[in-house]
C-alpha cells in the first residue's frame, strides 16, 4: 500500500490529479466512485479542474459502490442523489454513463448483475473508496466473505443508528443496501482510499498494519497490488 499523508484540501487535491493523469491517457476511462463526507473536497476539486477544462469526463463512465434498498434518485438521501448533487450536475460526465446501483433490486442475483455491467464497460480503472469506523469498505460490514460480489445487506443496527441524522427518524433509515461486493472492488485496476480525521485513525491502523483480515474488510486491500490511501495527519496520527 503506497500512503499519502497531509492536510484533507492537499491529499484531495492529489487523489484529484490522479483523474487529470488517468482521463489524459484514457479518455473513456471507467470510474469506480463512493458517497460519504470524505470525497467532498476531492468532488470539488474534480468540478473546479472540469470547469478550468483541466479534466474532461464527457466520455467517461462511473459505477458507485452503494446505494439503499427503497430509494430512488429523487430522495435526498439516496446516493443517486448524493452524486447528482454532488458530483455529476459539476462536471461534464454524460447522465447515462453514471450508474449507481439500483435501489429496487430483488435479490442477490439480480443484484450481480451490476458485476455484469461493470465487466462489459471493461472493469473499472480506478476505484476510489472512503472507510467505515469498523472497516467497511462501500457497505460491506466485517466478515463480508472475500470472493462477494454485487450483493444485498441487512444494514447493522449501528450503521442505522449512525446514518438516523440525516433522516427524520430512525424508522425511516433504510433496513437494507446494495452494495459492490469486496471481489468486485478488489477486481479494479487500481484504488484510491481516503480518509480524514482522528475518529479514522485506529481503524488506518488496522487497515495498513494489521494482517489482512475479513473482520477488518479493508484490510484485504493489503492483498491488491495498486492502492494508495490518501490520508490527513489525524487519520494517520497511529500509524507507526
Ligand atoms: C460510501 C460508502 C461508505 C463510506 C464510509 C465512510 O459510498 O460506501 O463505505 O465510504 O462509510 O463514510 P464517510 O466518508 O461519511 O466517513
Amino acid at each position: 500500500m503506497k500512503l499519502i499523508i497531509g492536510s484533507k484540501e492537499d491529499v484531495s487535491a492529489q487523489a484529484a490529479q490522479r483523474y487529470v493523469e488517468l482521463l489524459g491517457k484514457k479518455p473513456d476511462a471507467v470510474l469506480g466512485l463512493a458517497t460519504g463526507s470524505t470525497p467532498l473536497a476531492l468532488y470539488a476539486e474534480l468540478a473546479r479542474l472540469c470547469a478550468e477544462g483541466k479534466v474532461s469526463f464527457a466520455r467517461a463512465k462511473s459505477y458507485n459502490l452503494d446505494e439503499y434498498i427503497g430509494l430512488d434518485g429523487s430522495h435526498d438521501q439516496s446516493y443517486r442523489y448524493f452524486m447528482d448533487h454532488n458530483l455529476f450536475q459539476h462536471i461534464d460526465i454524460k447522465p447515462e454513463n453514471t450508474h449507481v446501483p439500483s435501489g429496487f433490486v430483488k435479490d442477490d442475483e439480480e443484484a450481480a448483475r451490476y458485476d455484469a455491467e461493470i465487466d462489459a464497460a471493461g472493469g473499472i480503472d480506478l476505484q476510489l473508496l472512503g472507510i467505515g469506523n469498523n472497516g467497511h469498505i462501500g457497505f460491506n460490514e466485517p466478515l463480508t466473505p472475500f470472493t462477494s460480489v454485487t450483493h444485498i445487506v441487512k444494514l447493522t443496527d449501528s450503521t442505522r443508528e449512525a446514518n438516523k441524522r440525516f433522516f427524520s427518524s430512525l424508522d425511516e433509515v433504510p433496513t437494507h443496501a446494495v452494495t459492490m461486493g469486496i471481489h468486485t472492488v478488489m477486481k479494479a485496476r487500481s484504488i484510491m482510499l481516503l480518509a480524514f480525521g482522528e475518529g479514522k485513525a485506529e481503524i488506518i491502523k488496522k487497515t495498513v498494519q494489521g494482517r489482512p483480515d475479513t473482520a477488518v474488510p479493508a484490510s484485504l486491500l493489503q492483498l491488491h497490488e495498486d492502492v494508495t490511501l490518501y490520508l490527513d495527519e489525524a487519520a494517520a496520527s497511529k500509524l507507526s
